[in-house]
């Protein structure tokens, strides 16, 4: 049974919340003048020195006494004597239990936000760099169009922007407070429950007891926020994963962030995009595992609700030492801009480029257009040569409207340039786009 209960091996994590929740419970009981002073101020020194022993590794955890909220009202009644037994006075493990975990999500929720900045800053300063730098648009993962690397990263930039402000909403929603609630029903002691919710930093206290004990959709949220930025670095990883592959050759890592084989020595293997890459199978397992904790249980507490620790615990170690890492790649990662340019014109990618034209100097429906570029893409694939590589005359066996000015179309420097729509790859727009990007990141941090 106590193998099976004991849950101290991994809240105890949650050793300063917890503390910081009986300090401010303790504070308020006395000032409710439900315990006396002189014992609240024995069970805050007595808190304090357990704080201290626990950050200095000498508190002995013990798995007989169960949890964390357990293990350090029992050793406050060893520093203490009596007096620690009337800290749980109008409180249960129930409200005390969910007041620490809203506490411990809502830290990992601000550290995520600035991790999601300093990723977002390494991002646009890169776009920055390679504003002009083209590459080519894949749909399919076949050539499209080109665009610019700036392009690429700032598509990156605006996910994980959204992920930050996902975060933020979740951290709205989380900041109530669940103490003085006590097992489900509320107290008959006169307590405030304002004065701790507002001690601890939460907007006003939870509004009904039986919710406070036994929802856990703010930790549902948090990991569901979770995996959508998890799934957001996998797409990342796998696009760095590709570049540096070897039959793209797009991009180098820095030494950093790969390792050598240990019998292949000319091998650089981008290991730490792959983790990334994978790490989301732990997050989204840990929300598939907490919905499924979650589906049915009847109200109020249960102890199937121990369970959402070591989930909302692993994703978020999951997370933050992805996007760590996910920053220090970007930063070291070298794109290859000659063999960028010789990919962007492959696949006839200005293909559009030329049936645009066609609709613009000669008023060609753009359906006809297109057929007229389909034609020519057949020539050229019957030449055994890319559609910019066709002379003027091929080019106007086919249409005799094609002159001299079409050629400069064909080309992706040109054909990049050419889209300066509202969001588009322009190296125009997209520095225009980084610009209000960094105005917005002096503003966060
Ligand atoms: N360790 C427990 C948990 O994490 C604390 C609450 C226990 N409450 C109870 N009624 N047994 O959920």
């Amino acid at each position: 049974m106590e193998e099976m209960n004991a849950s101290i091996r991994y809240d105890k994590r949650l050793y300063r919340q917890d503390i910081a929740g009986s300090q401010a419970h303790a504070a308020m009981l006395a000032r409710q003048g439900i315990i006396a002073a002189k014992d609240a101020d024995a069970i805050s020194h007595g808190l304090v020195t357990i704080l201290s022993e626990i950050e200095n590794g000498t508190f002995q955890f013990r798995d007989d006494l169960e949890d964390i909220h357990m293990n350090v009202e029992a050793r406050l009644a060893e520093l203490i004597g009596p007096a620690a037994g009337r800290l749980h006075t109008a409180r249960s493990r129930n409200d005390q239990v969910a007041t620490d975990f809203r506490l411990w999500i809502r830290d990992r929720i601000d550290l995520h936000r600035q991790q999601i900045l300093d990723l977002v800053k390494v991002l646009v300063d890169r776009a920055r760099q390679h504003a002009e730098t083209v590459m080519p648009g894949f749909t399919h993962l076949q050539n499209a169009q080109p665009i610019t690397v700036g392009h690429h990263l700032m598509c990156y930039v605006e996910m994980f922007g959204r992920d930050r402000d996902r975060f933020g909403d979740c951290r709205k929603r989380l900041n109530e407070c669940p103490l003085g609630t006590a097992a489900l029903a509320g107290t008959s002691f006169p307590i405030d429950r304002d004065g701790p919710s507002r001690e601890l930093g939460f907007d006003r206290p939870c509004a009904n007891s039986l919710d406070a004990v036994s929802d856990r959709d703010f930790a549902l949220e948090y990991l569901a926020a979770n995996a959508i930025c998890s799934v957001h670095l996998s797409r990342l990883a796998e696009e760095i994963v590709l570049w540096s592959s070897t039959p793209f050759g797009y991009a180098t890592l820095g030494d950093g962030f790969t390792t050598g084989s240990s019998i292949m020595p000319q091998k650089r293997n981008p290991d730490a995009a792959e983790l990334v890459r994978a790490r989301l199978g732990r997050v989204q397992g840990a929300l598939t595992a907490l919905l499924t904790v979650s589906k049915a249980l009847p109200m109020a507490y249960s102890k199937d609700l121990q369970e959402d620790k070591e989930q909302v615990f692993d994703a978020a170690d999951t997370l933050s030492l992805s996007l760590s890492a996910m920053s220090g790649i970007l930063r070291e990662i070298q794109f290859d801009k000659e063999v960028l340019r010789q990919a962007a014109g492959t696949g006839h990618a200005t293909a559009t480029d030329l049936a645009d034209w066609l609709v613009r100097e000669v008023e060609m429906p753009f359906r006809e257009a297109h057929r007229v570029v389909g034609a020519l893409v057949g020539l050229a694939e019957d030449a055994g040569c890319g559609l910019a590589d066709l002379s003027l005359e091929q080019l106007q066996s086919v249409c005799k409207h094609i002159g001299e000015e079409a050629m400069a179309v064909l080309g992706v420097e040109n054909s990049v340039a050419s889209r300066r729509s509202y969001g588009g790859t322009a190296p125009c727009e997209v520095r225009r786009q980084i610009g209000i990007w960094e105005e917005k990141l002096k503003c966060a941090s």
